[in-house]
């Protein structure tokens, strides 16, 4: 167990803390003298009664009374606990969180903080290899790197052989078991345990405080696999850590803007031509865990591709995943580089000036996004144009509403030649089902949505799984509902799959842990309070199970209605098996919801 936070590092990280950097960073202040004003994040409002004083080092809202210091607002406002929300402040300025020593602590680091502390050791094993590998050092020399961003990155060399990192740091068992879980080893089928990295080059990954919690290692030659990163451990998560932001911030510690760019050594060779404000995802696409990380440090992102087709796709897979995030005030840029070309190549054939050339020709997101979908459709025609409408309408979904969507909204309406009110019809219903149908049919006996209670049915599941994940993570969930395509249906999936693995999660904290989830995260702190004019004795198991059950048959209804009001001699083989199908799965979920 780790130990209490000494007051006096709390006291002290709160004194020097900018609060109006830190709120800012969540919700658009506006300087009224000494202090800020903004309309207040905790209440509905539409004239600003939410203050920041930056003197006094406080924050009081004079319309709900929410007040406090720059720690109550991070717990308040990001939903954490006190512990989290200091060590969240802490990460912002770079320090660790120091625990006083208690009768719980073990004398030897124990848990995660021995194995940053092999983590570290190995570093250092790896770049006091590489001031005596000559053959390592002209590797990096002829890809135009020197000594200096070495050091800066804590590059080095993990030797050819099987025991460098095991001998080295593996004296005990206890210390054998760490580097495996820290993914400095491995064990084959016979248990034989030796070095993961052998013979590469290893860039340590940092987190936001520095700790260096895995490695990418790339070969010298051309051999396979070219870079071999540390597998998923306590420490290193893929999916939210970006290489390059501690260095990055090491340098500016609140950047203009943060360029995401494919690979460690575009950030390795930007840096070392002076432009060190790029960071890398490690090999995977861009998740909403990235995008919240970035945003938090910047208020304009540039994401560099290549040009060549599968750049292209990830480019447009970072814009669909940036959408919800793009709240006022934030700036998104694509940079696409030909074929063949990457950000290492463009420096060192021609500096940083041919880059930031290349910088200021990127495309806002705004013009990516409209060329993009003219590219989709022909323009010329009627019904190019209406494609062109039905492409744009989930994705001008996605981004919250406000300024920003309304621009859009009217530059797409302006393209297709459309009033800006048409095509912005059925916006924001990222948790909502398509335009339920008119008429019930006669034998439906699918539970409605309660008067004024949410809309939809699948809404309705939303509300009851954010509200109840205790009640739900165990439920009966009918089969084939999860294929469905209806929106919302990733997000209940989602949901149920987290509630399950932590049934003691709090709803406030599982709609802030989801409120990046594409398919209507962004809907969920509304959900979250939404009232479902249920009895609140309800059997709130029950209650959601026949719910996924009405949502299951309304879909097959649906479908079932779009099939057979066609002339059967319309039908093809398939179409009239698959009705045979709806039927029978219909039946079989026939009173199982009443
Ligand atoms: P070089 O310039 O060839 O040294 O590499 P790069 O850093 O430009 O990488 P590249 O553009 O080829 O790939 C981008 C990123 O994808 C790399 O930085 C890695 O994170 C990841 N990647 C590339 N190849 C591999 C591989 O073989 N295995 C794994 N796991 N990741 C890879
Ligand atoms: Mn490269």
């Amino acid at each position: 167990m780790a130990g209490r936070i000494p007051q006096d590092f709390i006291n002290d990280l709160v004194d020097r803390a900018d609060i109006v950097e830190i709120i800012s960073s969540r919700i658009q202040l506006k300087k009224a003298g000494r202090e800020y004003k903004a309309c207040c994040p905790f209440h509905g409002e539409k004239t600003p009664s939410f203050t920041v004083s930056p003197d006094k080092g406080f924050y009081h809202c004079f319309g709900c009374g929410a007040h406090g210091t720059v720690v109550g607002f991070l717990m308040e406002h990001d939903r954490l606990e006190f512990v989290e929300a200091v060590e969240e402040l802490a990460s912002y300025y770079g320090q660790d969180v120091p625990r006083e020593r208690s009768s719980y602590n073990t004398e030897s680091p124990s848990g995660n903080a021995a194995l940053y502390e092999l983590l570290n050791k190995a570093a250092e094993r790896y770049q006091a290899e590489l001031r005596n590998d000559q053959a390592a050092i002209e590797y990096l020399k002829q890809r135009g790197l020197d000594g200096k961003t070495a050091a800066d990155f804590r590059i080095g060399v993990g030797p050819a052989g099987w025991d460098f990192i095991l001998k080295a740091l593996g004296k005990t068992d206890t210390d054998r078991d760490n580097l495996l879980k820290a993914g400095l080893v491995t064990k084959n089928e016979e248990n034989r345990v030796y070095d993961r990295f052998r013979g590469r080059i290893m860039f340590p990954i940092r987190d936001g405080r520095g700790r260096i919690i895995g490695f990418g290692g790339r070969v010298m030659d051309n051999s396979e696999p070219k870079y071999l990163n540390s597998p998923e451990t306590p420490v290193f998560h893929k999916g939210r850590e970006l290489y390059g932001l501690y260095e990055a911030r090491q340098a500016v510690r609140n950047p203009e803007r943060l360029l995401v760019v494919e690979g460690y050594m575009d950030v390795v060779a930007l840096a070392h031509h002076g432009i060190r404000n790029a960071v890398a995802t490690l090999g995977t696409a861009t998740t909403p865990d990235h995008l919240r990380t970035l945003f938090r440090f910047t208020l304009e992102i540039v994401f560099c591709f290549d040009g060549d087709k599968a750049g292209r796709k990830a480019a447009w897979r970072a814009l669909e995943m940036t959408l919800p995030e793009l709240k006022e005030g934030r700036q998104v840029r694509f940079l696409f580089l030909e074929e063949g070309a990457d950000p290492d190549s463009v420096v060192r054939d021609g500096g940083a000036a041919a880059f930031n050339e290349r910088l200021a020709q990127s495309l806002p997101l705004s013009e990516y996004l409209i060329e993009h979908l003219k590219a989709e459709t022909d323009l010329n025609s009627l019904d190019g144009q209406a494609r062109l409408a039905e492409l744009a309408r989930p994705l001008l979904g996605a981004i919250p509403e406000g300024v920003y969507r309304e621009l859009l909204l009217d530059r797409l309406a302006a393209e297709v030649g459309m009033p800006a009110e048409r095509l912005g019809q059925h916006l924001g219903s990222g948790a909502d089902a398509p335009p339920a149908p008119r008429r019930r049919s006669a034998q439906s006996a699918a539970p409605q949505p309660a008067e004024g209670g949410p809309k939809t049915l699948i809404r309705k599941a939303v509300c009851l799984a954010l509200q109840h994940p205790e009640a739900i993570g165990g439920a009966q969930v009918p089969d084939g509902l999860f294929d469905l395509p209806n929106p919302g249906i990733a997000l209940l999936n989602d949901l149920l799959q987290t509630a399950a693995e932590n049934p003691d999660i709090r709803p406030a904290r599982l709609a802030e842990d989801f409120a990046d989830h594409p398919d209507g995260g962004t809907h969920l702190q509304t959900l979250l309070v939404q009232d479902l004019h249920l009895d609140p004795g309800a059997n709130w198991q029950q209650e959601f199970e026949q719910t996924l059950v009405a949502i299951l048959r309304q879909e097959l209804e649906r479908r079932i209605r779009s099939l057979s009001a066609r002339p059967a001699s319309s039908l093809s083989a398939a179409e009239k098996t698959e009705l045979r199908e709806l039927y029978g799965q219909l039946s079989g979920h026939h009173g199982a919801g009443s």
